[in-house]
């Protein structure tokens, strides 16, 4: 699904340059589950917002399914994105003016399905991770997982190939995290392909692979001994 080969992503701030990713070399195959670890500022997010198109790399390729996404325009990607990407942050980024059903509606933007077609898809996104009952109350309402499977319920409700998730669990009390990593589970079982980056030894653990970074390069790729 995802070849990475030489991607590079260098910062330049006041003549001062910072390389956020050196030299990346990545395949990630459809139906993966892979975690990413590392200290802070190796480059983690930004590995995880270049495969999400929201970040440009400097130097090298992306292909996904083939198609050199380095090379595509900005309204390409977009649609790119609203078709086949969903995206889970630490910070739950639920709009607090929406109610859960509206945040949940916002993973269908810029696409064109049908008006009954969004709201059974809403619903079913919203029944999967167990937040059905809460789709009329704002966020504020809700507790830290309970916002967090909202914040799923948005990514996954374009049933998107690929979920990004950045710490998804990170702000989250041991069971929250532990519920959290179940629905991802459930949804890589059922097909999707999920790159996660996480501290957790824990979770990664429970995932088919676990990518170490340092310095803005992977230093380790192993797969789980089942
Ligand atoms: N917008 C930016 N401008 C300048 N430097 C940045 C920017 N974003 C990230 N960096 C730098 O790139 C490096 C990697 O950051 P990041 O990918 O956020 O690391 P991680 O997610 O592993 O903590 C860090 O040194 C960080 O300071
Ligand atoms: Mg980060």
């Amino acid at each position: 699904m995802i070849t990475l080969d030489g991607i590079q992503r260098r910062y330049l701030s006041d003549a001062v340059e910072t390389t956020a990713l050196a030299d990346i070399d990545l395949h990630v195959a459809a139906g993966e589950f892979v975690a990413i670890m590392g200290p802070s500022g190796c480059g983690k997010s930004t590995l995880l917002n270049t495969l999400g198109t929201v970040d440009r790399p400097t130097g090298g390729r992306y292909l996904f399914d083939g198609r050199d996404l380095a090379s595509e325009g900005e309204a390409t990607l977009a649609q790119f994105r609203a078709q086949t990407l969903g995206f889970v942050f630490q910070s739950f980024n639920l709009i607090d003016e929406l109610t859960i059903a509206e945040n949940v509606e916002l993973g269908l933007a810029y696409r064109k399905d049908q008006k009954g077609d969004r709201r059974a898809r809403i619903e079913a996104a919203m029944d999967r991770v167990g937040i059905s009952h809460r789709a009329r109350h704002y966020p504020h309402q809700l507790s830290g997982g309970q916002q967090q499977r909202a914040a799923i319920a948005r990514a996954i409700v374009g049933d998107p190939k690929l979920i990004l998730a950045d710490e998804p669990t990170g702000n989250l009390d041991t069971e929250n995290g532990a519920q959290v990593m179940g629905i991802l589970e459930s949804l890589n079982a059922a097909g999707a392909t999920i790159i996660m980056v996480t501290h957790s030894p824990a979770h990664a653990d429970l995932v088919g692979r676990r990518i170490d970074m340092l310095d803005g390069r992977i230093v380790a790729s192993v797969a789980r001994q089942i």
